[in-house]
């Protein structure tokens, strides 16, 4: 990453203190689920169209928010997707994984 310069920093100001002018609760909900997007890294959206191109063929994205989900845990989602993948006959890369991971993550279980 190279060093924000002048410019960059300027940008980065105005777009961080645009917030401040919502409402507190606004301005909360805004830290939460920026924090959250950023806790995993890779590309969500590219992780949406592995996900639709790849796994929906066996099931719908109900399963990842039913009653009683099989996934617990990253760890488990992470193998969860090395079953499914391999299932479903994807040949993803790890960079692909971590972005089906992300979306997952993202979308629908929220595990920290
Ligand atoms: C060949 C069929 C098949 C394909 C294709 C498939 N899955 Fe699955 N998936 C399953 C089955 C079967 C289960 C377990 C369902 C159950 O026990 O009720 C499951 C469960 C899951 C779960 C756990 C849901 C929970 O309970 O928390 C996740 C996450 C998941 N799949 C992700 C994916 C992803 C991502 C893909 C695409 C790479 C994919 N699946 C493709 C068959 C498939």
């Amino acid at each position: 990453m190279p060093t924000p310069g002048l410019k960059n920093h300027a940008t980065f100001v105005e777009h961080w203190t645009l917030p401040l002018q919502f409402p507190l609760g606004a301005l909360v909900l805004l830290c939460v689920m920026t924090s959250a997007r950023a806790a995993l890294p890779g590309d969500s959206a590219d992780g949406k169209r592995l996900h639709d191109a790849h796994c929906t063929q066996c099931h719908d994205t109900g399963v990842y928010t039913r009653k009683d989900p099989l996934v617990l845990s990253l760890d488990a989602l992470k193998q969860q997707l090395q079953d499914c993948s391999h299932m479903a006959k994807a040949q993803f890369s790890p960079a692909q994984m971590q972005n089906v991971v992300k979306f997952l993550n993202d979308q629908f279980y929220h595990f920290p």
